[in-house]
This record gives structure tokens, C-alpha cells and sequence, in this order.
């Protein structure tokens, strides 16, 4: 039982982080920078993560391509290409959002933006082949090394019409719809080679159908980025992002009329690198409020899904931490966080404009209710926590500094010139110490159910960053950053 004592510290102790402003324009400077440290290729002049080094320059060779550039997902040295689109659909999404606030980091959004579709161009540059990851996870695992050190297998996998990978195909045509739009105005040209590009690889992923899991590819990306939830819901997503980036009538047709022969249920409160069920809602309504068409079952979907995150739902999809952290019940990674908050805001802002509220069985909510539910988010990363601490390394007085990040962990190549071996980083990995490098703005997976953090390299679960973390908090703090 809670005592009363005990109750009133609890809520002493919240009332009391509440109160703490944030720096939502110095998170967001951070929260982008974060990309240039996951680079991987050939890094330019201005980079501004200085302990990084060129890597992976034969990414490719191995088939006879160029893969070389994009990111690395996380801690380790692996170009997985599911998360990495979601990562740059979520990343453009920010920008057409709320990039009219980015102000002086906007051309930073799009350098990171554009940092992950020149090397999406390059993966999808053979007709009928899309190739999806690049590096063996099995031996890259195995092994603590910067990624300037790499040694293990640079495999790269493909999907083909033979052996077919709609989700990976599929997620790949959102975020290059989704980046023409983004660069529409700064670079036509570029744009226009975006948008032809995702037409021919969704066309590519809708007709040879399949999920990468179940083809060649299966060895390599599970159980690492594993597609749990099918194709189905990255069908739906390119399609609405195809729409939005060309206006042409055949992909809302396409997203209008295969919602009901998908075969899978509705995840009515999903939305992350391998379900994007809500976000598909959300992006939906926002043209169907204005439009003469039906607004179901995509309004609908998406006003369920606030029902079902909201505190006090009757029927709810998250569980709310102590502290007041979103969560999904044994997924604790603040990716939840930051992927719905970002969901709350869009859809709140359309919500507005709509002069709509949703009504729930608990009540009606208005948009200013989601609003504050995602600020409560964005603010608890940023420190209103009871741990008191930041979650975004290099952010606030207190922030984690034994990330499970290879490259942050071990000395800097710049430091350090000789080779460190697979093997010999495990006094790195091993250490008590905090990471000799900053890998400033990542974001980490963050506290457990009880709002616990142990900042310990050797929790991934907790201290490992990932570009899907970062991307949805890139759009957030740009929004709060001007509204307070
Ligand atoms: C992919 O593999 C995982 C793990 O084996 C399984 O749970 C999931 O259903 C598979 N997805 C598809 C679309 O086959």
C-alpha cells in the first residue's frame, strides 16, 4: 500500500520538476547534430562530430555497387535500411511540419535528411533490386570496434522480384516521397529524381509482395529489425506518402480501397520503425479533414487512437510510468515517447484547424489536451523525471555517459591512430568509466516501467541511442521551441 507520506512526496516531487523550464532550442540544435555522429562513409569538411572518422569507403563492392554513406541504426556499425527510411520519412515528416520553426538549424534538417537519401538513391539505383541492410549483425556483434576499425563482413543484402521485401521496399518509397517534399522549393531537381525514384520502388514493393523476413534477406535482419507487424501497414504508409508528394488520385484510391483487404487487424495505437498504423491515421486525416471524401475509417482510426493513449482510457494502448512517461507494456524505449508526441502534436494542430475535438467514452479531448500530453513527454526527456535526469546526452546538468554507442565508448581514431581489434574494445565496452566521446543530442532508450535508469553500457535496452529515437523530437522541439 502507498502510504500518504510517501503519495505526497510522490507528488511533491513531480510538482517540483514540472516547474523546470527547458532549452527546447538548444535540444533541438543537439537532437540534429546526433546524425552527423551515425554517419557512415566519407564524412565532410563542416562536420561538427570531430572524434568521427571516414568508414565503411568499400560498402558495396562486395555486389558490385556503391553503397557507401548513410547511417549507422544505433551503437553498433550496421546500415539496416527499415529503420534508417522510417528514421528519414519521420525526419522529413519534422521538417513539412515544423520546419517553418527550425529557423537556423533548418539547413542542418536537411543536411541530415539529405545525408540518408543520397545513400536510399544509391540503394535503390538497380531496377527490381532494393538492397536493405549492409554489414553482418551476427559478427558485428560479436565484436566492441569503432566503425573507422571495422573488420567484420561488410555484407550487403538485397531483396529482388524473386525474393521480394515490401516492407523494406515500401518504408524506402515513404521516405523519398516524403523528402521530396521536404526539398520541393531548395532543390526541384533533386526533388523530382526523389519522387520518380519512390514511385518505381513502391511500384517494385506492391507487385512483388513479400516481407524481407521470409526471402534471403532473413539471416541478416532478424531477429534484429525482424518486420513483426507485415508489409501491409508500409504499403498503406508509401502509398499516403505518395499521395501527399504527387496529389496524384491513384494512391489514395491504392490506400482507400486495400485498407480493408489487408488481412491483419487495425493496430489502432502503433506507430514505430516496424508499425506505422497510426501514423497512417494521422497523415490521412490531415488531407481528409479538407477534402469531400468519407473520413473513414481513417478519422476514425485516428480519433480511436487518441482514446487509447489518453490518461484514464477505457480501453488503452500505453501505460503511463510514475513519472508520467508514456510506455508500451514491456517495450520500454523512449522511442514510444517520442514517435506518439509527435503524433499528439500533428494531429492536434489538425484538430485545430478542423475545429474539431475527439470524442472518447471518458470525454471529449480537445487539441490543446495533446498538446500538453506530449510537452509532459518532450519535458520528461529533457529532464522532468524522477531520476532528474536529461535522457539527451550532452543536454542539462545530468545526462548519460555510458551509452552503449561503439564508436562513443572507445578512444577517438583522432586520439588513438592504431587499429583496435574486435576483441581488444572490450576494455571499452567493459569500463566504468564515461564515454571518452560525446555523441551529442542522441537520445537513449531510456527508463523502465518504474522510471528507473541504470546509465550502464552494458543495458542496451536503456543506454543505447537510435536514430528513430531522435527523429519524431526533432519535429517536437522545433514546435516547442516556438511555442512554449
Ligand atoms: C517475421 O519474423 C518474426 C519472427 O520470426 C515473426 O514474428 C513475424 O510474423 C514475421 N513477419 C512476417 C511478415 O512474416
Amino acid at each position: 500500500m502507498v502510504s500518504p507520506v510517501s503519495l505526497m512526496v510522490a507528488i511533491l516531487v513531480v510538482t517540483a520538476a514540472a516547474a523546470v523550464t527547458h532549452d527546447y532550442k538548444d535540444a533541438l540544435m543537439k537532437s540534429i547534430m546526433f546524425y552527423e555522429g551515425q554517419r557512415s562513409g566519407k564524412l565532410p569538411p563542416n562536420q561538427r562530430i570531430t572524434w568521427r572518422a571516414d568508414s565503411a569507403l568499400k560498402d558495396g563492392f562486395d555486389s558490385h555497387v556503391d553503397l557507401v554513406g548513410g547511417y549507422y541504426d544505433a551503437g553498433d556499425n550496421i546500415k539496416f535500411h527499415f529503420p534508417m527510411a522510417f528514421t528519414t520519412t519521420m525526419l522529413a515528416w519534422s521538417v513539412i511540419e515544423f520546419g517553418d520553426t527550425m529557423y537556423t538549424e533548418l539547413p542542418h534538417a536537411l543536411e541530415a535528411i539529405k545525408w540518408a537519401t543520397d545513400y536510399l538513391l544509391l540503394a535503390t539505383n538497380t531496377p527490381d533490386v532494393v538492397y536493405v541492410q549492409v554489414g553482418d549483425p551476427w559478427a558485428d556483434h560479436n565484436c566492441w570496434e569503432r566503425p573507422e576499425d571495422m573488420d567484420t563482413p561488410r555484407t550487403s543484402v538485397s531483396v529482388t522480384k524473386e525474393y521480394p521485401g515490401s516492407e523494406v521496399s515500401a518504408e524506402i518509397a515513404a521516405a523519398l516521397a516524403a523528402s521530396s517534399i521536404v526539398f520541393r522549393k531548395s532543390l526541384p531537381e533533386y526533388s523530382n529524381w526523389l519522387i520518380n525514384r519512390a514511385q518505381q520502388v513502391f511500384y517494385f514493393a506492391d507487385t512483388y509482395r513479400g516481407s524481407y523476413n521470409n526471402s534471403r534477406a532473413g539471416h541478416f535482419v532478424c531477429p534484429f529489425y525482424c518486420d513483426y507487424s507485415g508489409y501491409q501497414d508500409e504499403l498503406l504508409w508509401g502509398a499516403a506518402w505518395l499521395h501527399r508528394a504527387t496529389q496524384k488520385p491513384y494512391y489514395l484510391n491504392y490506400v482507400l480501397s486495400n485498407v480493408y483487404k489487408m488481412g491483419r487487424p487495425w493496430n489502432i495505437g502503433e506507430f514505430g520503425w516496424d508499425t506505422k498504423d497510426a501514423g497512417i491515421s494521422v497523415l490521412l486525416s490531415e488531407y481528409l479533414f479538407f477534402s469531400k471524401l468519407d473520413w473513414k475509417p481513417f478519422v476514425t482510426y485516428a480519433d480511436e487512437f487518441v482514446c487509447s493513449v489518453i490518461p484514464g482510457s477505457s480501453n488503452p494502448s500505453v501505460i503511463y510510468t510514475p513519472g508520467g512517461l508514456i510506455q508500451k507494456p514491456k517495450m520500454n524505449s523512449l522511442q514510444i515517447a517520442s514517435s506518439l508526441s509527435f503524433l499528439f502534436v500533428v494531429y492536434a494542430r489538425n484538430l485545430k484547424l478542423a475545429n474539431r475535438v475527439v470524442q472518447c467514452d471518458h470525454g471529449a479531448v480537445d487539441p490543446s489536451r495533446l498538446i500538453d500530453l506530449a510537452k509532459s513527454q518532450v519535458d520528461y526527456i529533457l529532464g522532468n523525471n524522477p531520476m532528474k535526469t536529461s535522457y539527451m546526452v550532452d543536454y542539462g546538468q545530468q545526462f548519460p555517459r555510458r551509452i552503449h554507442h561503439r564508436g562513443s565508448s572507445s578512444p577517438s581514431i583522432k586520439v588513438h591512430k592504431e587499429h583496435i581489434k574486435c576483441k581488444e574494445g572490450t576494455t571499452y565496452y567493459a569500463s566504468q568509466g564515461p564515454n571518452p566521446n560525446l555523441l551529442t543530442g542522441a537520445v537513449v532508450g531510456g527508463p523502465d516501467a518504474h522510471d528507473w535508469f541504470a546509465d550502464d553500457r552494458t543495458n542496451p535496452g536503456q543506454s543505447e541511442p537510435t536514430t528513430y529515437i531522435n527523429a519524431p523530437l526533432v519535429g517536437l522541439l522545433a514546435y516547442f521551441s516556438a511555442n512554449q
